[in-house]
């Protein structure tokens, strides 16, 4: 069944109302999150109207549906895409049985860890970002700022669905206490690190919806080729979902970059600063900054949990289909160890690799947007160009998490880190100049002066229409 039910309390389409219990305990959560959204959730713009998507069916075209809704009222739900018939488990050592409706019990602690750790993600988010509605550079920002954070909201009642109807009493107290931790409160954060980190100005936000919300991606393609089947339902519906915010980063970015880029050519040998840009190599450092943080989240290069969790059939690769070989048994990640300041070469089982196989993927797609970037300052003919830094710098996490690298990977000596990183990462003084930008547009189709208008609207709308009704 593709076609969502919104005439229920809690719109779904997986025929929750034919199971009371399930569907007694739901509501009795929907007026937790409501609250949770009302006091952690984006400030002060909850009785404006919103013009938001929302999702009419799960089909691959016309899912969406626009239209004028002030954010609480958004119909947040439970949207699972279609089940496919004879569905089986594509790797690991359960490849080819059918594929699990139920959770198996050998496994239950992982997949609750697994669905636990998406799950936190998506509150986390809507956290760090709730103040930003405040400084929106255009109405059209503001409108993309709350349709990514009632999506996120949605993907907390996706995990919250999973963990109410499969895991009982303990799933039951995980969902609460995925309302109760909070970004970046040193007593009861989110569970990864990057969440927790302050997502105070749009440059950040441009920055942490381009790599955080795509490290989303690859941990939603890797959890939607899952044997356990609502688990892979759900997640490949949040992936229809998540491709928009992607955009809104990866665009935003550009923006900016293109805003910077006229400023330059319009006042050659002038400071972008002093004309209200930003100025390309600031945007280097909060590049630098929210991708080295993100490419942490894919967790160590050698992992027995992730080996588990491939061989246990519970989370795969992306794009599974690609690959020949769905064991993983026979072939060897070849790997650079850092140990005692040298770089040695280590095969390791492939199992055991999978968090750097995702990564992997994770890299080249940053690469992708990276280039995109690059060619905003090639049509604008300006020289400067953007990378991706190494996978080795800033790391907290894993092989490289010990020792400090610059951005191109290389080792640094004793003390060079402290003293060189404000060049790799924003300083202080960076992050004051982007706040001194951060300045509310309300008018419809005006632009903050440090940001380029967009190519299109949302929805085939002009760039001036209200998207949000103040
Ligand atoms: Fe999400
Ligand atoms: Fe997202």
């Amino acid at each position: 069944m593709t076609s969502i039910d919104y005439s229920q309390k809690i719109p779904n389409n997986v025929d929750l109302s034919s199971d009371k219990r399930l569907q007694r305990a739901l509501e009795r959560w929907q007026p937790d999150y409501i609250d949770w959204w009302r006091s952690a959730g984006p400030t002060d713009f909850n009785e404006h109207d919103v013009y938001l998507r929302t999702a009419v069916s799960v089909d691959r075209d016309g899912w969406a549906n626009f239209g004028y809704v002030p954010m609480p009222d958004y119909r947040w739900g439970i949207f699972l895409t279609e089940r496919e018939a004879d569905r089986r488990v594509g790797f690991g050592d359960h490849e080819g049985d059918a594929a699990w409706q139920e959770v198996p019990g050998e496994y239950r602690n992982w997949l609750r860890r697994l669905i636990v750790t998406q799950a936190d993600t998506e509150p986390a988010s809507v956290e760090q970002q709730r103040l930003l509605g405040h400084t929106a550079p255009s109405l059209y920002d503001m409108r993309n700022l709350f349709q990514v954070n009632v999506e996120e909201g949605r993907h907390l009642w996706a995990m919250v669905y999973l963990l109410h109807s499969f895991f009982g009493r303990d799933g039951r107290e995980e969902a609460d206490e995925l309302l109760d931790r909070r970004s970046g409160n040193p007593d009861h954060p989110r569970i990864l690190g990057t969440f927790n980190e302050p997502c105070a100005d749009w440059l950040s936000f441009f920055c942490f919806t381009m790599f955080t919300d795509r490290d989303g991606k690859f941990q939603l393609l890797a959890l939607a080729e899952s044997g356990f089947d609502p688990l892979a339902r759900s997640c490949r519906f949040m992936l229809t979902e998540e491709a928009h915010h992607m955009f809104v980063g990866q665009t935003g970015v550009a923006r900016v970059i293109q805003r910077t880029c006229e400023l330059m050519d319009e006042n050659p040998g002038k400071d972008v600063r002093e004309l209200g840009g930003i100025p390309l190599d600031l945007i280097q450092r909060y590049i630098n900054f929210w991708a080295s943080s993100s490419v942490d989240l894919f967790g160590a290069e050698v992992s027995s949990n992730a080996s588990n969790f491939f061989r246990s059939g519970l989370k795969g690769r992306a794009w599974e289909e690609r690959y020949d070989d769905h064991q993983a048994l026979e072939n060897a990640y070849e790997f650079e160890r850092f140990q005692d300041g040298a770089f040695s070469t280590e095969q390791v089982p492939l199992r055991n690799a999978m968090n750097e196989v995702l990564r992997d993927e994770y890299i080249k797609d940053n690469e992708k947007g990276v280039e995109y970037w690059n060619r905003v300052c090639e049509k604008a003919g300006v020289g400067f160009r953007f990378r991706l830094p190494h996978r080795r710098f800033n790391r907290s996490i894993g092989e490289y998490g010990e020792a400090h690298f610059d951005v191109e990977g290389k080792p640094l000596a004793e003390g060079v880190w402290e003293r060189e990183m404000g060049r790799w990462l924003p300083t202080e003084a960076d992050r004051e100049f982007v706040q001194s930008l951060m300045q509310r547009v309300t008018e419809p189709g005006r632009m903050a002066g440090w940001i380029a208008p967009p190519a299109k609207g949302i929805d085939g709308k002009p760039a001036d229409f209200e998207y949000v009704l103040l």
